[in-house]
């Protein structure tokens, strides 16, 4: 792992999105991650577009993970954030059309999970990742399986309350079930680039990194990945 430190999260994500425009292949396949701490990356990518220094034209971006009957027109369903971020408002030039999410509506989730697992074989080329407090990646939760490929999931209790100040602050609201790529399917891109922000962060961090290869902290698969970089401001990388 190579561990990027900046005093901002702001100089974080402009050097992630560097590294995103100069490693993603022409028509290559982008892993885009939802959550609060990505944004600041993709209004760089955004930039760059509007700059013509980088185009997802021909490319295609595919989610981490989807709520499970969360209403379509709902702002917080991670198709809608991620049309919002990549497509609509100046846009990155990625097509709607090619960008891939879990089906979460779908009548039988765990067949829309193993359809979206075997669509996203052989992997992507470039993942950008978040992190939980509790050192989730997509929505694997501590516990799960750490060789798991795309499936239903439960959301933690806290997840879901970390994820209520989308919600309204109402926990009740946050769904509580997922479809997710599992550790699998995100160790299979080529290349990694996870962000992590903020005190928060701080524990989950120092445990994917510098704690051992754990159910307990999901994150801590990365470390068996040869090509993950991981970008942090100084209140995150506080504990390493
Ligand atoms: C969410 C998403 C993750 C994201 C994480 C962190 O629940 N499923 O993909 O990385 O939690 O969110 P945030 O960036 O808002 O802290």
């Amino acid at each position: 792992m190579r561990i990027i430190i900046r005093d901002t999260a702001q100089e974080a994500s402009r050097l992630a999105a560097s590294q995103i425009i100069t490693s993603l292949p022409t028509n290559g396949r982008l892993g885009v991650a939802t959550g609060s701490t990505p944004l600041a990356l993709y209004g760089f990518l955004r930039e760059a577009h509007a700059a013509g220094e980088f185009t997802l034209e021909g490319c295609s971006a595919w989610a981490l993970d989807e709520y499970v009957q969360i209403p379509e027109d709902h702002p917080e369903r991670y198709r809608n954030v991620l049309l919002n971020e990549l497509v609509e408002n100046g846009g990155t030039g990625l097509a709607a059309d090619d960008l891939h999410t879990p089906d979460g509506a779908a009548e039988d989730p765990e067949q829309a999970a193993r359809d979206y697992e075997s669509q996203i074989a052989p992997g992507v080329d470039v993942q950008i990742l978040g992190l939980g407090s509790n050192g989730h990646i997509g929505f694997n939760e501590p516990a799960g399986s750490l060789s798991s490929r795309t499936h239903v999931g439960h959301l933690t209790p806290t997840t879901r309350s970390d994820n209520a100040r989308f919600f309204g602050n109402d926990i009740d609201a946050v769904p509580s079930l997922c479809i997710t790529q599992g550790l699998a399917t995100i160790m299979s891109a080529r290349e990694i680039v996870l962000l992590a922000f903020g005190e928060g962060k701080a524990e989950a961090i120092a445990q994917i990194v510098e704690g051992g290869v754990a159910q307990r902290w999901p994150g801590s698969i990365l470390q068996h990945h040869e090509n993950v970089t991981v970008y942090v401001d100084e209140a995150a990388a506080s504990r390493l």
